[in-house]
Parts: structure tokens; C-alpha cells; sequence
């Protein structure tokens, strides 16, 4: 189970980012520069809140008793519950966040279709991840086996990503990237580029049409 993991060793988890701090600043950078600035949004698998709490988004969504308990603690309301099944009405959202998320659904499909149909005419889907062709995508699937975290993640390409939402239905898909570096390499918050295929960590931005 993709959530086992994050339920035993979620401290763990929340202790990545300060060890990675330069690389979580320029990651929150990367989501701050695609997420729209105002509206009604959640965050899907928020975890334990590291990027909701700083965007200022109060709503989230998070099957880990674990994860979600310490994303509490940072005044965020989680309703737990799964990205294949939200919790929420048709056209009821105007953006939906998900960070490091999609790679551990059971099914990015029906989650990809659940954000579509949550959101609002004109709303966004917002969707962080390490692209498996970059430089740390490659090195975390290399060793994804052993890996407490990452063993069962499915990682994806950026073209795979921009697939699943045209296929859905979202339109004006936009990129940015950051993490130029190796991990290990990064002594400072990195730029946030326009596109995709330099940087390890990229961001999507789809819109919906309309209802
Ligand atoms: C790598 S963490 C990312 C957490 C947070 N977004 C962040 O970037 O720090 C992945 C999160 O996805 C959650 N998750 C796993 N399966 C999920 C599902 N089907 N629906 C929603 N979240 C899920 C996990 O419990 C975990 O909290």
C-alpha cells in the first residue's frame, strides 16, 4: 500500500525537508509560480502540510492518519480520503494541488478525472513531481527498491503528465522547472525556469474548460 510508508515513518518524511532545505524552497517556488493566487483550492495527498501551510492553502486531502495529524498541526483541515475518490462536490473547487502525489496513487487516471470534476469552470489542476528523465528522477528509480519511501511510486515522465490531463480534458497546459542539480550538489534555492526537461522537479498547470 502506497500509504504504509508515510503512516509508519512520517516524521521521517517531514524531516526531508529540513536536511533538503534549499531544495524544498526552490520546490515551493516552482508550485507558488503556477498556483493561482486567490480562489477556493485543496491540496491532494498534502502530506504533512510543508507545501499547503506556506501557500496559504487551509484545506487538504491525505489517507495517512500519520501525515495528516502533523498537517493539522499546521492549521491545515484534512479530510482524509483518497485522490481517486475526493470528498467533494462537482465544480465545487477552484484549484487542486497535488506535490509528489501522483506517483503514489493506485490510479493517476480516475485521480487526474476526480480533480476535473471537483473544479470550477476556468479552474486548475496543479501538479508537482520528479520527472522520471531527469537527473534525480533517474537516481531515485534507480534506487527505488530500496527505498522506505519511494518503492512503490510510479514515476512519471513530463510528457506522460501533460497526457493524462490533455486525455482528461485540461487545456493550457503550462510548465515550470526547477533543481538543476544533484541533490547533494544544491547549496542555494534554485531558479524556477518556464518548461520542462532541465530541472528535476517540475510543475504543471492545466486548466478546465468549463462544466
Ligand atoms: C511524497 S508524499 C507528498 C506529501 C506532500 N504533498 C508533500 O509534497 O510534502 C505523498 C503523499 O501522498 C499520499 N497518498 C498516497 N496514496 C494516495 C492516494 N491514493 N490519494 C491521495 N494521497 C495519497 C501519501 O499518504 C503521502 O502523504
Amino acid at each position: 500500500m502506497p500509504t504504509e510508508p508515510f503512516d509508519s515513518f512520517a516524521l521521517r518524511y517531514d524531516g526531508w525537508f529540513e536536511e533538503h532545505r534549499f531544495a524544498y524552497l526552490s520546490e515551493l517556488e516552482a508550485v507558488r509560480a503556477l498556483l493561482p493566487p486567490r480562489g477556493e483550492g485543496v491540496e491532494v495527498g498534502v502530506g504533512t502540510g510543508r507545501f499547503a501551510a506556506p501557500l496559504g492553502i487551509k484545506l487538504g486531502v491525505e489517507p495517512s492518519k500519520s501525515m495528516a495529524r502533523i498537517a493539522e498541526t499546521r492549521g491545515i483541515r484534512v479530510v482524509r480520503g483518497r485522490a481517486e475518490e475526493l470528498p467533494f462536490d462537482d465544480c465545487s473547487l477552484d484549484y487542486v494541488l497535488m506535490v509528489t502525489a501522483i506517483c503514489f496513487v493506485d490510479d493517476p487516471v480516475k485521480a487526474v478525472e476526480e480533480a476535473y470534476r471537483v473544479l470550477r469552470d476556468g479552474g486548475a489542476v496543479v501538479i508537482g513531481f520528479v520527472d522520471r528523465n531527469s537527473q534525480i528522477g533517474r537516481e531515485y528509480e534507480r534506487n527505488r527498491k530500496s527505498s522506505v519511501f519511494y518503492r512503490d511510486a510510479h514515476f512519471f515522465s513530463a510528457e506522460e503528465i501533460a497526457d493524462l490531463l490533455t486525455r482528461t480534458g485540461f487545456r493550457n497546459l503550462s510548465f515550470v522547472q526547477t533543481l538543476f542539480h544533484r541533490l547533494d550538489e544544491i547549496r542555494g534555492v534554485e531558479p524556477v525556469k518556464e518548461g520542462y526537461g532541465r530541472g528535476s522537479f517540475v510543475v504543471v498547470r492545466g486548466e478546465k474548460p468549463g462544466c
